[in-house]
Formats: structure tokens, C-alpha cells, sequence
């Protein structure tokens, strides 16, 4: 079947939602493709806040959000994306709350608002109040919101509709895409004069992982393999602190700034020797190493020794009851702990790609180091790569960064749009996606995709995550040559069309592969440590050779390319980062 549409969504989170209402509302007639139900999306997972200087508690400037940015991102970040993010997610906040978002409320009935990691006052003096929460269900409450709000404006929604093909004209403008209908096996194309992509991140290249099933890279994937498209910034992966143990669910940072303390097996607060200023509110790099040399030097606490406690039981009840009831719940189904009554059980878990695909400010999908523009293409959220974040993002950025850079994507797609005609779409546009899918289903004998998966899960969370050698990527890399082997034979035993399950996890774990590919040669290439990538071989930041962005292409599968792009920098020299 094939469907038309000024602007297209590929995404229905908060940034996909945000460009989708944005781009409505300059009158563009706006397709939205989701994997999932929308209100299912992974924005709905985000507990503790959104970060932005309101100043309802205390003192507080955008100028501070942005330096607290900035220096998070080890200075890594593009101070311009900072500036523009720190000054428009104040009015974004604001629209928001408009909009009919139920955030939590001060005495005064101002926006009430938590402290975060990173986030400070007086430029880094003392943690600050700045996340504007709703308990700790911000992220579903913003996704509820922005859903609302798209079906009042009579969004067209194509719901469980798996992307499997970005499609380019000769002059390389994006002019459609091919998605497969999950209910019925069908191939859709989508004729759209502009393509917003905002399908989040690949966080299920690890183990333990906050992040649901569906996060899987796919359209990083796509563009990936065109070869002439980059990535940006793979080698940086941000692993959350506290994650329930084994599981990986997330329990809010906003616990720590409710008052929680990290504690290790003999019941020190551990994070007063790492961060002497602002302690467990320290960014999540930082605490997620301290985490994990805690452990590794004995003190990890339960009968293993691994893992660090995240005591609450020293606060108020009502505060655990009122403010954070979600992670309570969590801890008390998933682990059987109270957290009224003993510390909960958490290790650093995979959360969230600083990296992914290129942008301008106003989301335009760049091809290389100078910023040449792709046509027609735009990118926001967790999939897109404006370089908010640098190396390292601080909490309840992300949510900040959906909505500031989804609502200027959505603008800019619907410019475009307006200003440019459809192209038609080759004859059998839908060619490549079908092929994709006959020779899935057409695999005999080989290993199923689960097997594979479990695989490259294990030894990327080995080989891959919080501490990395050249050694350790090194092998990584002959990891992921033989799992792409293994790729090829992949079997399913559903050869049917309708729901077919067996069929998406293959396709998946093809997306999942070549993100795999794009980290681990980036983090090979980058020998210095920054944010989140820590090379215990490299041990020091090096602003002299590595003060840029990667950019990776694939020549080949297993062979990349790389290019650079230099950081923006107005305000702030970089500096060393302490706290
Ligand atoms: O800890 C959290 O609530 C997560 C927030 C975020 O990733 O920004």
C-alpha cells in the first residue's frame, strides 16, 4: 500500500510527538510510523525529570544549565546546543505544563522541581533544584501529554509499522521510506517531501539495560549502511547508575536527589572520596566507574560482592511514597526489598546513546565533517546526535532535549516541506526491505536470532561497556566478525506474514549488529578517555588530539571509515572536570 505525507515521523516519543505537533502546526499534513503503540514509547520510561532553570526552588540561570551541560559533557558538548538547549527548554517546560502535563507542585503551586546529577548552582558550587518532575513518572506524563495534544490535531498514526528502508533520489534528497505493517506482513511505502527520524536508541547492545526491547537502532542501522550517511560520537555510552541488580530497570537518579545515598558493602558513603562536592549527585560516568571499582576492589555488597546499595531507608516515607512510588513498586516486585525498610540492590546499567545520527541545530541530517546537509532528512531525540551531550549527558537532559530539539526538527521539516514538491519513488522502491525479509525467512539450518543476540549482549557488556582497553575492543572486534557470520544463516521458524515475531527479532538483531559495529571501531579509534569512554589503556582526557566529533562510516560490514568534526566552543574552555 502506499501512503503520502508532507512530513513523516519515524518515532512517536516525545521528540518524534514534538516534531509531529510542530510540523502540524505549520500546517504541514504529518504522517507519524511507530513500532509500538505510541503511549508505549521508551519516553514513557523516563522516571525522574526534566531538567530546566526555572528557578521555582532556588536561585537558578540558564547560563548555569548550560555550563552544567557543558562540563558534564567533558567538554565535549557543542556549546551552541547548549546555549540554545539551556535558554528554549524553559518555554518548552512552560508549553508543557499548557498543555495539561500534571507536574508535582510547590506550597506556592509553582512547578515543583528536584535535585539532579550534574545540575548545580554558581557554577558547580552546590547541587541545585532543577528537574521539574511529575513523581517519578515525568517521561510517561510528557508522553501522555504530546499524545493527547497529536490526536486533537488529527496526527495520522501508523501504529506496530517496523522501517525498514530510508529511500534516496540520485541527488541524494530522502524522498521516502518502507515499513512493514506487523498485523498483516504487508510492505508500505511513504512518499513524504521531509523525514523526521526519532526512533531513540540501540540500548539493547547490552546485557543489563534499562532500555525496552524495541531499542534497537534500526534507522541508525538503515542509514549506517548506505555508507555515505555517518554516525556521530558511537563511542560514547551511557551507563546509568542505578539500575536494579541483574534486572537493569531503572531507579531514578531522582532518588539520589530525593536524598538517597550510594552506599558500599561496609556502609560508606563512597561517593564523598570520588566526588568531594556534590557526591552521589555526581554525573553518572563518574559514579558508574566509582560503582564499579567498589566492586571490583571487595567492597561490593551481598553474598557476590556485586553490587552497591541505594539506601532511602533514611528518608521520610511519604517522600518514597509520594515522590518516588514507581521505583518503590519496582524494588518491591522485581527484588522483594522494601525500600522503607532496607537498601535497594542496584549496578550501572546501559541507558542512553550520546551518539547517533548527525544534525544541525535545526535537526538537518549532516553527511560529513563540514556539515553538508542531507535533503529532506531531519533527526531529533535519542537516535539523533546535535551534540547536546558530548561525552557524557546529564540527567533529565534527555527529556529537555526531545522536546527543544524535536519542536525545531518539526519546524524546520515542515520549512522544507513547504518549500519543496514530492519526488516520485523508484518502481520498486520496496525492493531492498523485500529481499531483507526473503532471505530471513528463507535461512535454513542455522542458529536462531535469540542465540546470537545473547551473544553480542554478553561480550558487548564485557568487552564494550564502562571500562574499555585496546585489548578488550580489540577482541570485539572478531567478536562481531564472527557474529555477523553467524548473522547471515540466521533461522526463524515463523515463515508466516501476520505478527510475525521470529521475523522482527531478526531484522533487529541485524540493526543491533552494525551499531555494535559503529561503537566499538569508534571506541578502538578514540585513544584518550572522556565522559563515558573510559580506556584504562588511555587514562586521560587529550584535548589536543581528540577535542572533536567521530564520525563513522561503513566501507564494508567490518571495515568503517573515519572522518571529524571540531566541537563548538563560545563560552566555556575546556577544563579539567572535577567535583
Ligand atoms: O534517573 C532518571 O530518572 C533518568 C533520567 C534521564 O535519563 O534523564
Amino acid at each position: 500500500m502506499a501512503h503520502q505525507h508532507d512530513v513523516l515521523v519515524i518515532g512517536a516519543g516525545g521528540a518524534g510527538l514534538t516534531a509531529a505537533l510542530y510540523a502540524a502546526h505549520r500546517g504541514a499534513d504529518v504522517g507519524v510510523i511507530s513500532k509500538l503503540y505510541p503511549t508505549r514509547s521508551h519516553t514513557g520510561a523516563a522516571q525522574g525529570g526534566i531538567g530546566a532553570a526555572l528557578g521555582n526552588v532556588e536561585e537558578d540561570h540558564w547560563e548555569w544549565h548550560m555550563y552544567d551541560t557543558v562540563k558534564g559533557g567533558d567538554y565535549l558538548t557543542d556549546q551552541d546546543a547548549a546555549e540554545v538547549f539551556a535558554r528554549e527548554v524553559i518555554d518548552a517546560v512552560i508549553e508543557l505544563e499548557h498543555m495539561g502535563l500534571p507536574f508535582d507542585r510547590l506550597p506556592n503551586g509553582k512547578i515543583a522541581q528536584r535535585r539532579f546529577g550534574g545540575h548545580t548552582k554558581e557554577w558547580g558550587k552546590a547541587p541545585v533544584h532543577r528537574a521539574a518532575h511529575a513523581a517519578d513518572r515525568t517521561g510517561h506524563m510528557i508522553l501522555q501529554t504530546l499524545y493527547q495534544q497529536s490526536v486533537k490535531r488529527g496526527i495520522t498514526f501508523y501504529n506496530e509499522f517496523h522501517v525498514l528502508d530510508v529511500i534516496f533520489n540520485e541527488e541524494g534528497r530522502a524522498i521516502g521510506v518502507v515499513a512493514l505493517e506487523f498485523a498483516t506482513g504487508e510492505l508500505h511505502t511513504f512518499q513524504a517531501k521531509a523525514i523526521v527520524i526519532a526512533s531513540g536508541g540501540f540500548g539493547r547492545l547490552f546485557k543489563v539495560t534499562s532500555n525496552a526491547f524495541t531499542l534497537t537502532g534500526d534507522v541508525q542501522a538503515i542509514l549506517y549502511r548506505k555508507g555515505w550517511i555517518p554516525l556521530e560520537d558511537m563511542e560514547f555510552y551511557q551507563f546509568h547508575p542505578t539500575g536494579l541488580y541483574r534486572l537493569g530497570i531503572l531507579v531514578t537518579e531522582g532518588a539520589r536527589g530525593e536524598g538517597g545515598i550510594l552506599r558500599n558493602a561496609q556502609g560508606e558513603r563512597f561517593m564523598e572520596r570520588y566526588a568531594p562536592t556534590i557526591k552521589d549527585l555526581a554525573p553518572r560516568d563518574m559514579v558508574s566507574r566509582a560503582m564499579y571499582l567498589e566492586i571490583k576492589e571487595g567492597r561490593g555488597c551481598g553474598p557476590n560482592k556485586d553490587y552497591i546499595c541505594l539506601d532511602l531507608t533514611h528518608l521520610d516515607p511519604e517522600i518514597i511514597e509520594k515522590k518516588l512510588p514507581d521505583i518503590a513498586e519496582f524494588s518491591r516486585t522485581y527484588l522483594g526489598v522494601d525500600p522503607l525498610k532496607e537498601p535497594i540492590p542496584v549496578v550501572p546499567t546501559a541507558h542512553y546513546a550520546m551518539g547517533g545520527i548527525p544534525t544541525t541545530l535545526d535537526g538537518a541530517v549532516i553527511k560529513d565533517g563540514q556539515g553538508t546537509e542531507i535533503p529532506g532528512l531531519f533527526a531529533a531525540g535519542e537516535a539523533a546526535c546535535v551534540s547536546l551531550h558530548g561525552a557524557n549527558r546529564l540527567g533529565t537532559n534527555s527529556l529537555g532535549d526531545l522536546v527543544v530539539f524535536g519542536r525545531r526538527a518539526g519546524l524546520a521539516a515542515a520549512r522544507f516541506a513547504q518549500a519543496n514538491t514530492f519526488v516520485d519513488l523508484p518502481p520498486d522502491a520496496t525492493g531492498p526491505a523485500r529481499e531483507l525479509i526473503e532471505g530471513l525467512k528463507g535461512n535454513t539450518g542455522g542458529e536462531s536470532p535469540f542465540a546470537i543476540r545473547k551473544d553480542l549482549q554478553e561480550t558487548m557488556m564485557e568487552n564494550a561497556s564502562v571500562f574499555r582497553t585496546e585489548e578488550l575492543l580489540e577482541k570485539q572486534v572478531g567478536i562481531l566478525k564472527d557474529l555477523f557470520e553467524r548473522y547471515k544463516k540466521v533461522t526463524i521458524e515463523d515463515k508466516g506474514d501476520r505478527y510475525n515475531a521470529d521475523l522482527v527479532e531478526a531484522i533487529e538483531l541485524g540493526f543491533l549488529l552494525d551499531n555494535a559495529e559503529a561503537l566499538v571501531h569508534s571506541a578502538k579509534n578514540r585513544k584518550e578517555s572522556r565522559g563515558a569512554h573510559a580506556r584504562e589503556d588511555y587514562p586521560e582526557r587529550d584535548d589536543e588530539n581528540w577535542l572533536k566529533h567521530t564520525l563513522v562510516y561503513r566501507e564494508a560490514p567490518g571495515k568503517v571509515r573515519f572522518d571529524y568534526k571540531p566541537v563548538v566552543i563560545t563560552k566555556f574552555e575546556p577544563k579539567p572536570r572535577v567535583y
